[in-house]
């Protein structure tokens, strides 16, 4: 199938075109970050107001760069929820009012299984279930024992705070710009990973949840205890103990589910080169996948793509049943157990 996705469920407008849940065709991604750079988050009365101006012009962007139009295409996708509402209603609105212009069917896409088939677009050799995923970014901290695209087990999910809003709150601590992965990862370049120590969260639980407040809080303090100490060894020292936290619960999973080949990680978060570095040197006898590019780690619509197709293919009918948008929605209904 080629399927064209709209997605718009935070500060990133975007729409693509994907053949077969793999083969991307285009996607054009226009981002309202920098609007946010000194606020240190979103505004979602801005984002949702810049998603209104960018929606058609990027709609138009995304059939021209595939060379396509409508009559191309087999079925229109739309991320359905989480996200700010006001955000998420100017992409299904849109995609509501192109699927009935064009006669096309209309999918409804659950974000966060949009993250978790990223790791299938432009993949050279397709990934094998069963296998596990983390997924990793501003809204969750998940992780997945997956058997099919519509079949998981959620194996561990944060406590409190996300991996991405550490990321982001941190950076705000260190006075660094929003959005804090891609800052706090720049500014610790240079500094020393063990300048500062960090606590070890749930260290002595045999869980695989997370908890990231007690980092945010430990940064916290480092700061108010060390005037002068240099923002690239706190950051340096902060992004170790985040990635260290997520190294250490996919560890602890592959402990549980010895059979398992494949490790996934998705989502913003999955962005992190250093966390990249540290899974690479920790994880042994599996493959370690992340998006093929960067710009299917953070939010974009050849994502929402791969899902639909997905979808349709395990769920045939069922796929295109109507749909409400929704600023909170639970995966695990929709493919857990
Ligand atoms: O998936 P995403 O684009 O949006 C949500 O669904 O939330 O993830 C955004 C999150 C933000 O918290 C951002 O700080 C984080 O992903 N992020 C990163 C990096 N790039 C984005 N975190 C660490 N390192 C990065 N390079
Ligand atoms: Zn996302």
């Amino acid at each position: 199938m080629r399927i064209l996705a709209i997605e718009t469920s935070c500060d990133e407008t975007s729409a693509a075109i994907v053949e077969d849940g793999m083969r991307v065709r285009s996607n054009v991604i226009a981002s309202s970050r920098k609007a946010f750079e000194r606020s240190g988050g979103v505004i979602p009365e801005i984002a949702a107001r810049r998603q209104i101006e960018s929606i058609l012009p990027v709609l138009d962007l995304a059939l021209a760069d595939a060379g396509m139009t409508p009559r191309d295409l087999d079925a229109v996708a739309v991320t359905k929820g989480p996200g700010l509402l006001g955000s998420l209603l100017a992409g299904t609105t849109t995609a509501r009012a192109v699927a009935y212009i064009w006669k096309k069917p209309l999918i409804g896409v659950h974000h966060t299984l949009g993250h978790l088939s990223s790791t299938w677009l432009d993949a050279k050799d397709p990934p094998v279930f069963p296998l596990l995923a983390l997924s990793v970014s501003g809204g969750h901290t998940d992780l997945w024992l997956r058997h099919a695209h519509l079949r998981g087990t959620l194996l561990g999910q944060t406590r409190d705070d996300a991996a991405g809003e550490a990321f982001d709150k941190g950076a705000s601590m260190l006075g660094l710009p929003y959005p804090g992965g891609p800052s706090v990862a720049k500014a610790a370049e240079n500094g020393k990973r063990d300048a500062f120590a960090f606590p070890h969260p749930l260290h002595k639980e045999k869980t695989c949840d997370f908890s990231y407040s007690g980092l945010k809080t430990a940064l916290k303090y480092i700061i108010r205890d060390t005037p002068g100490a240099p923002v690239a060894d706190l950051a340096a020292s902060y992004e170790h103990a985040l990635c260290d936290h997520l190294c250490t619960r996919v560890e602890h999973a592959l402990t549980l589910h010895p059979e398992i080949r494949e490790v996934h990680v998705v989502g913003g978060v999955s962005a992190n080169t250093h966390l990249r570095w540290m899974l690479g040197q920790r994880l042994r006898n599996v493959t370690v996948r992340t998006p093929a590019t960067l710009a299917y780690c953070t939010d974009n619509a050849a994502m929402i793509a791969a899902a639909a197709e997905f979808l349709v293919q395990e769920k045939g009918e069922a796929a295109y049943e109507p749909f409400a948008t929704g600023a909170s929605l639970p995966l695990a209904e929709a493919i857990g157990r």
